[in-house]
């Protein structure tokens, strides 16, 4: 029996070169080794994009896309979309009534997502209780692993005090998950800052090549380089960053030749460009595909939700017993 493995994406726009290096690529690799279950959390998208959701059916079709494009298989993994399975907003509900108040105000991106995102009001039931709905999302399965990266390990370890504290009320029905810590590179943004959707500073897996060049030529390089002839300092360039991700064989030419000026920014970045364009170009393929036959996709999302179903209708009935419920 291989061990169970589950992961989620929010759908709140295209993915970017930083999930696909950070998550999605981890991903592909585990749909090997473990029985995966990997989803679209459209829910949990809810909680910031609530006010505005014209585009949220779209963007959750190219996040589909873009997973699919990235290499996940549904024959290896179960991959569906959250809404899909009331099960796990039932369990949410179920986990509301015994989880109290302040494990929820003290999990660290309660407070700086509502400092970060100063433009949209988060002072809702929904997202004081997004951990708990990931908690379920996760408890739901049973899952042994959840791959998250750093930022998510607080709500790792409330899904484990979740748990607990359920199985303490109620007796034994759901396993404590562990973390499966990916520490991948980030790659920084256009902008120099940490590649983020809420920066506005991303190179998305979907971008054209020729919008992958324009985003290429206005990344931040070493400041200090003002005139061509400048020597420059590859450790504070953000170009430099993605060759140490994307091009590690390149890396001593690139420093060497940016240290003794030999070589120039424009250039530098050119090369650049070509390097994302040809890493990107077999997805940009699948994807032109996946586009041909929509019902297609339809298909894959209702499959994997089947799939998804069996396990999480089975464990929900375990916990309303448990409850005294039915
Ligand atoms: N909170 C996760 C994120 O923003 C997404 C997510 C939702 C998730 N439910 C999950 C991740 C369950 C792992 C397991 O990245
Ligand atoms: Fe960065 Fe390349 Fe310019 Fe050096 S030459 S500062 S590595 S873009």
């Amino acid at each position: 029996m291989k061990e169970r493995v589950l992961s989620g994406i929010q759908p709140t726009g295209r993915l970017h070169l930083g999930n696909l290096i950070g998550a999605v690529e981890n991903w592909v690799r585990l749909q090997d080794k473990y029985d995966c279950y990997f989803f679209i959390a459209d829910l949990h998208a809810l909680t910031t994009t609530y006010s505005d959701t014209k585009d949220l059916k779209e963007d959750i079709r190219q996040v589909v896309i873009d997973l699919l494009s990235a290499g996940l298989d549904p024959d290896k993994c179960v991959l569906f979309k959250q809404s899909d399975l009331p099960e796990h907003s039932e369990l949410h509900l179920l986990f509301s009534m015994i989880i109290p108040l302040p494990w929820l105000e003290r999990v660290p991106t309660y407070k700086s997502k509502i400092a970060e995102l100063k433009e949209i009001d988060l002072g809702t039931y929904g997202f004081l209780g997004y951990p708990v709905l990931q908690a379920a999302d996760i408890l739901i399965y049973k899952a042994g692993y959840v791959p998250v990266g750093q930022d998510q390990l607080p709500h790792i370890e409330l899904t484990r005090e979740i748990a607990r504290r359920f199985n303490g009320f109620y007796g034994n029905v759901f396993p404590e998950p562990k973390s499966l810590l990916t520490e991948f590179p980030t790659l920084p943004g256009t902008d120099g800052r940490k590649m983020s959707k809420s920066y506005g500073n991303t190179i998305a897996i979907s971008d054209p090549p020729e919008t992958i060049k324009k985003k290429v030529a206005i990344m931040i390089t070493d400041p200090a380089r003002v005139k061509r002839e400048d020597q420059g300092h590859p450790e504070v360039c953000s170009a430099y960053e993605f060759y140490q991700v994307l091009a590690k064989g390149l890396t001593d030419t690139v420093a060497g030749e940016c240290r003794t000026a030999k070589r120039g920014c424009v250039e530098c970045k050119k090369e650049l460009a070509k390097i994302l364009i040809d890493y990107l170009a077999p997805l940009h393929e699948k994807r032109r595909q996946l586009e041909k036959d929509p019902a297609q996709l339809d298909k894959v999302i209702a499959a994997g939700a089947d799939k998804a179903r069996k396990i999480a209708t089975q464990t929900l009935q375990e916990a309303k017993k448990a409850m005294g419920l039915i």
